[in-house]
């Protein structure tokens, strides 16, 4: 059985990032609320289990907490700030609040002797962001780490193999964060680093064969990175009963419709129906101004094609999806939502006839979905794509869509795209991308006065697209990318760099 770090989730904003790291270290988590039952933890049999941060105070009543079994059950456990408090809390120390809020980097001492500082320098800088602390140890417990206004910056019951920390190892402000949580998972709870790449991608693919066995899968492909190793995990495990509707509504980028298609033509085992229907799409958005309508018309016909196309294909015993599982905490333990949307415009078709759904993904954060990509085959280039709205180019023509405008979009973002990679800039922007404005400006060109449109330049720098900060590309670059597009696009006469943050801006420009 493969060994598992829980991570009780007791409402920290850096829950995730706790499993993640985890996951860093080679072992495999899962995050579960606070509120699960102490069966379903012993179900899991974990090596491990790790509580979660929280913004609440663990001595009310109505705050986050769990009952003293879970100490009872002989299984390692890591509380890290709030979950350092309830440790002491539940367990009949002191908690309380204190004047100076310590907040930021803070210089600690810790002993090096604890497990979890073994290897350690006696002082370390660690990240700290509290209110209350733990004003006495319960019975049984050490400190084993202090600062000058935290006197239990770490305590320890070492027979019980109880640990907890006041400050934050997940954060990469506490210099040595990871590898405090490694001393925990290697030298505490006696963890393997059997959580590698290669070993998720075979016990996938093993897995895949035999929950499928030689029934037939239907897979919606947008080219983009979840569903296309999504594509080739399931490729690998059934290989031609994989059946895989790439529906091009022509809003994608310059090329990109053929790329995906060879893609998947060539270099995989699976069948591939591609549906060009650049025409039906700009026909239906004919006129239409608005973004969410213009979202409304993309999601609906997508499903239309798709239905279509998965007719002719005969009856299908699953549909599978693209689902990650960010999906799945996000939308509460267990329970992603039925039927992810192909790629967030609308939802697939639920009057379509299926046995059951397929999430290979199911259990993999973003960053590992990339590196099964590439150890699965994939290029850097597909598995290092930046995210794309579902409704593509369609969000970035300001006002009606037509082919003329369409097609100047694709050149101008292509060269735009082409710039910043030859900058080397195009992995730490999160997403750039060129919108076509509604608005034509005076220009001059040779002898002529021109009359064309204005091209917007985004560019953002983001971790997660809840928020982000717009990118301070060298002007340099700037410089260059204008006088290309200028001079290679014709329809275009006037480029503006877009420099507002999200919030109050949103990184789509509708
Ligand atoms: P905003 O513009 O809201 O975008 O800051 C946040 C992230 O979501 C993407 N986005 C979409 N993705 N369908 C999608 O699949 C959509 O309708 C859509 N609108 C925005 C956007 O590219 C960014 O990554």
């Amino acid at each position: 059985m493969q060994q598992t770090v829980l991570v009780i989730d007791f409402g920290g904003q850096y829950n995730q990032l706790i499993a993640r790291r985890v996951r860093e270290a080679n072992v495999y988590s899962e995050i579960l609320p606070y509120t699960v039952s102490m069966d379903r933890i012993k179900s899991y049999n974990p090596s491990g289990i790790i509580f979660t941060g929280g913004p609440n105070s663990v001595y009310l009543d109505d705050s986050p907490t769990i009952t003293k079994d879970v100490f009872e059950l002989g299984i390692p456990i890591l509380g890290i700030c709030y979950g350092a408090q309830l440790m002491a809390h539940v367990l009949e120390g002191k908690v309380g609040s204190v004047n100076h809020k310590e907040y930021g980097n803070t210089p600690i001492n810790v002993e090096s002797n604890s497990l979890m500082f073994s290897d350690l320098e006696d002082e370390q800088i660690c990240w700290m962001s509290h209110t209350d602390q733990i004003l006495q140890v319960p019975h049984g417990f050490e400190v084993v780490a202090s600062t000058d206004t935290c006197p239990v910056a770490a305590m320890q019951d070492k027979d019980r193999k109880l640990y907890a920390v006041q400050f934050h190892p997940e954060v990469n402000h506490t210099q040595n964060g990871q590898k405090m949580l490694e001393n925990f998972l290697y030298n505490v709870c006696g963890c393997d680093k059997s959580w590698t790449m290669s070993n998720i991608a075979n016990d996938s693919i093993k897995q895949l064969k035999e929950k499928i066995g030689d029934k037939r899968v239907l897979l919606a492909l947008s080219g983009g990175v979840d569903s296309s190793v999504a594509a080739v995990m399931l490729s690998k495990a059934i290989g031609k009963n994989l059946h895989c509707i790439f529906v091009d509504h022509g809003l994608l980028r310059k090329d990109e419709g053929d790329q995906v298609e060879a893609i998947f033509t060539n270099g995989f085992d699976l069948n591939f129906t591609r549906v060009n229907c650049e025409d039906i799409f700009l026909e239906k958005l004919t006129g239409i101004s608005d973004p969410e309508q213009k979202r409304k018309i993309i999601g609906e016909e997508f499903i239309r094609v798709f239905e279509r196309e998965a007719k002719k294909l005969g009856r299908m015993d699953f549909l599978a999806q693209g689902t990650i599982y960010p999906d799945v905490v996000e939308s509460g333990e267990g329970h992603a939502a039925v039927i992810k949307s192909h790629h967030n415009v609308g939802g697939l078709p639920d009057h379509v006839d299926f046995e059951e759904i397929v999430e290979p993904l199911r259990d993999l954060f973003k960053d590992e979905v990339r590196k099964v990509g590439l150890e699965l085959g994939l290029s850097e280039e597909l598995v290092y794509r930046q995210p794309f709205p579902g409704p593509g180019l369609a969000i970035r023509i300001m006002g009606d869509i037509t082919k003329d405008k369409l097609d100047i979009l694709k050149e101008a973002d292509f060269v735009y795209r082409d710039e910043i990679a030859k900058a080397g800039l195009d992995r730490e922007i999160w997403q750039y991308f060129a919108a076509l404005t509604n608005t034509k400006t005076v220009g001059v060109m040779g002898d002529e006065r021109t009359y064309d449109h204005v091209l917007a330049l985004r560019a953002v720098t983001s971790l997660d697209a809840m928020t982000a900060d717009w990118a301070r590309i060298p002007h340099e670059v700037l410089a260059k990318i204008s006088n290309r597009i200028i001079n290679e696009v014709r329809g275009i006469n006037r480029i503006v760099y877009d420099i507002t943050s999200k919030p109050p801006g949103t990184i789509e420009w509708e």
